[in-house]
C-alpha cells in the first residue's frame, strides 16, 4: 500500500480543489498535532495520571474531567502561535479566546470540544475531540463572541479525532470526507479510507433510551415504530448502539451507517437538547452532509441555523439520509 500522509493529502486537495491555503493547511496540521499529543496522553490513563475529576465546573454546569481541561490547554497552546488563526472558543472556556499580542493574527477561527465523551475517560471507552473551522468576517479587527455566531454552512472545515483501539482523524473540507488512521511508530496521520459515504438507509440507530419518558411525540413515535421490527410499519428490525461518546456514534455511523439522535425533551423546559450547537452539531453535521447523510435539530437543517450564542445547545438527528429525513417529517 502506497502511504499518504495527511500533508501529502492536504497539498494534493489543494492543487485538485484550490480550497485550502496554507493558512488552512497549517491549522489543521496543528489540530491533528495536537490530537496526537491528546492521544499520547488519553493512551497512559492512570500511568499519566490522566484520569479521574479535576472538581472543577465549566461554563455549562458540567463537572470537568482532568482530560478535559488538559486537552483543552493542549489545543489552545498548540494553535497560539502559528499566526494562522484570529481567535478560538472552546466548550471549556465561558468566552471566546484571543490570540496573545506577541502572535501574529490570522484570518481562520477555530472551535473546540476538547474531549468529547468525558463519561467514557475513567471506563477506558473511546473518546475525542470535535472542531470546526471558521473565517473571520470580512474587516473583523479585535475578535468578539459576534464573530463565531455563523451558520454551519460557512464552515471551511470539519473533523474529530477519535481515540480508539486505533487513533483516527476524520476530516472535511468541503470536498468529501477523508480517515486517517495514526501510525503509532512514526507518529504520522496516514491516510486509509478515502471519501467515507453513509448509505440513505439503516436499520440502526442510536439513542439514549433512558430518557425515553421525557420525549417529545414525534421521537416517540419514531423510536416505537422502530422498536416493533418486523411485525411493525416499518416491516424490519432495526439494531440501537449507545456508546455516550458523540464522536464514536458518528463514526460507527460514518463507517457502516445508522442514525444518531440526542433530541430536546421535557426534562428541563426550555432546554434545547444537550449537544452544543456550534462545536458539536455543526462539524459533525458537515462531516455526515459531506458523506452523502443528513442533519437537522427536528425541524431544519442543522447547517442553516443561525446560532445566537456561543453555547447554544440544539436537538440533533443525523446520520442515513431516509431516517433522518423520516423523523424531521413527524416533527412537521
Ligand atoms: P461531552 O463529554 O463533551 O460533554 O459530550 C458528551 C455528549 C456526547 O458525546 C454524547 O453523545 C452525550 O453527551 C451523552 O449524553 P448522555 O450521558 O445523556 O447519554
Ligand atoms: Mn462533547
Ligand atoms: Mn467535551
Amino acid at each position: 500500500m502506497k502511504r499518504i500522509s495527511l500533508t501529502q493529502h492536504l497539498v494534493e486537495e489543494q492543487r485538485l480543489n484550490n480550497n485550502i491555503s496554507a493558512e488552512l493547511r497549517l491549522l489543521i496540521e496543528v489540530v491533528a498535532r495536537a490530537c496526537k499529543t491528546i492521544s499520547h496522553a488519553v493512551g497512559k490513563g492512570a500511568l499519566g495520571e490522566v484520569l479521574g475529576s479535576a472538581n472543577t465546573e465549566n461554563i455549562q454546569g458540567e463537572v470537568q474531567k482532568k482530560l478535559d481541561i488538559l486537552s483543552n490547554e493542549i489545543l489552545l497552546e498548540a494553535n497560539e502561535w502559528g499566526g494562522h488563526l484570529a481567535a478560538m472558543a472552546s466548550e471549556e472556556m465561558e468566552s471566546i479566546h484571543l490570540i496573545p499580542n506577541r502572535y501574529p493574527k490570522g484570518e481562520y477561527m477555530l472551535l473546540f470540544d476538547p474531549l468529547d465523551g468525558s463519561s467514557n475517560i475513567d471506563v477506558n471507552v473511546s473518546i475525542g475531540t470535535i472542531f470546526s473551522v471558521l473565517k473571520a468576517p470580512e474587516g473583523m479587527q479585535t475578535p468578539v463572541e459576534q464573530d463565531f455566531l455563523q451558520p454551519g454552512s460557512q464552515q471551511v472545515a470539519a473533523g474529530y479525532a477519535l481515540y480508539g483501539p486505533q487513533t483516527m482523524l476524520v476530516l472535511t473540507t468541503g470536498h468529501g470526507v477523508n480517515c486517517f488512521t495514526l501510525d503509532r511508530e512514526m507518529g504520522s496521520w496516514v491516510l486509509t479510507q478515502r471519501d467515507m459515504k453513509i448509505p440513505a438507509d439503516t436499520q440502526e440507530f442510536a439513542i439514549n433510551a433512558s430518557n425515553a419518558r421525557h420525549w417529545f411525540p414525534p421521537v416517540t413515535r419514531y423510536v416505537n415504530e422502530l422498536l416493533a421490527g418486523s411485525t411493525g410499519p416499518r416491516q424490519k428490525n432495526f439494531n440501537m448502539r449507545w456508546i455516550a461518546s458523540m464522536v464514536t456514534d458518528v463514526h460507527r455511523i460514518l463507517t457502516r451507517g445508522g442514525i444518531f439522535m440526542y433530541p430536546a425533551d421535557a426534562r428541563e423546559p426550555g432546554k434545547e437538547g444537550k449537544l452544543r450547537l456550534m462545536y458539536e452539531a455543526n462539524p459533525m453535521a458537515m462531516l455526515v452532509e459531506q458523506a452523502g447523510g443528513a442533519a437537522t435539530n427536528g425541524k431544519q437543517r442543522m447547517l442553516d441555523i443561525p446560532p445566537e450564542k456561543l453555547h447554544q445547545r440544539v436537538a440533533v438527528f443525523l446520520g442515513s439520509k431516509n431516517e433522518v429525513d423520516r423523523v424531521t417529517a413527524y416533527h412537521q
